[in-house]
């Protein structure tokens, strides 16, 4: 069965909540696209008034971040069960910019995956080398070593409705996108992987997306790549480009 591709915007630390919904409703009419499955992962305050405002919609929301821990004396974090009662589908595990600012490690990552699955959620697991280990011709080890641990203990029957999101650090951001055929090379490689660490019907029914300055211009050719099943956006998500995307 072929996979359903799905676009999610990354809106990162923008947008307060009259913003927020404000967006939303200047994107509503340009993400019409029953083919793709529509995410807006969005700050925490800004996920209750998000999901009122995409209600009768296409599009579905998706938080950046959670704590893996059910409940207690956590100051400032939020949990799985709070995301789920709060309307929430998505959240997006591991983004470089958590491993890199917040040092979010593989060990504390795995917790997370194992608590949004246990808790309902499908997590956006993300991966992705340094421009350094692009150059020393580590990439794929280093993004299986993080698609490894951060799925110790996830069952094949888990793992097939997570979706894992292809990340080059050195091209977020930065508006150099990595090239189609590097994009497609890794996310096949994550594929390959998935294969070798459960079976091939697991792997094939997982969802890998690119992300990484992804923009109207290179969505088409980027989304069209065999092992390429959507993007995680995040400048162009904020923006009537994400329309454009959405509708490649
Ligand atoms: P970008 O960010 O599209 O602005 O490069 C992507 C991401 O960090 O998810």
């Amino acid at each position: 069965m072929a996979r359903k591709k799905i676009i999610a915007g990354n809106w990162k630390m923008n947008m307060t909540p009259s913003q927020a919904v404000k967006l939303v409703e200047e994107l509503a009419p340009l993400v019409k696209n029953d083919d793709v499955d529509v995410v807006y992962c969005v700050p925490a305050i800004d996920i209750v008034p998000v999901v009122e405002a995409v209600k009768g919609s296409n599009v579905q929301v998706g938080a950046e971040n959670m704590y893996f821990e059910e409940s207690g004396a956590y100051t400032g974090e939020i949990s799985a069960a709070m995301l789920v009662d709060a309307g929430v589908k998505y959240v997006i595990i591991g983004h470089s910019e958590r491993r890199d600012y917040f040092k979010e490690d593989d060990a504390l990552l795995n917790k997370k995956v194992k608590k949004a699955i246990e808790a309902g959620l499908v997590p956006i697991l993300c991966c992705g080398e340094s421009l350094e280990q692009r150059e020393m011709g580590v990439t794929m080890d280093w993004i299986r070593f993080q698609i490894k641990s951060d799925l110790v203990g996830v069952s094949a029957d888990q793992v097939k409705d997570i979706v894992i999101a292809y990340e080059p650090i050195w091209a977020i951001g930065t508006g150099k996108t990595a090239t189609t055929e590097q994009a497609e090379e890794v996310c096949k490689g994550i594929r390959e992987c998935i294969a070798e660490m459960y079976d091939q019907a697991t792997a094939d029914a997982v969802r890998i997306q690119y992300g990484g300055s992804v923009n109207a211009g290179n969505a088409a050719e980027l989304f069209a790549q065999p092992n390429i099943d959507g993007g995680l956006v995040g400048g162009a998500s904020l923006k009537a480009d994400f329309g454009k995307i959405v509708c490649y």
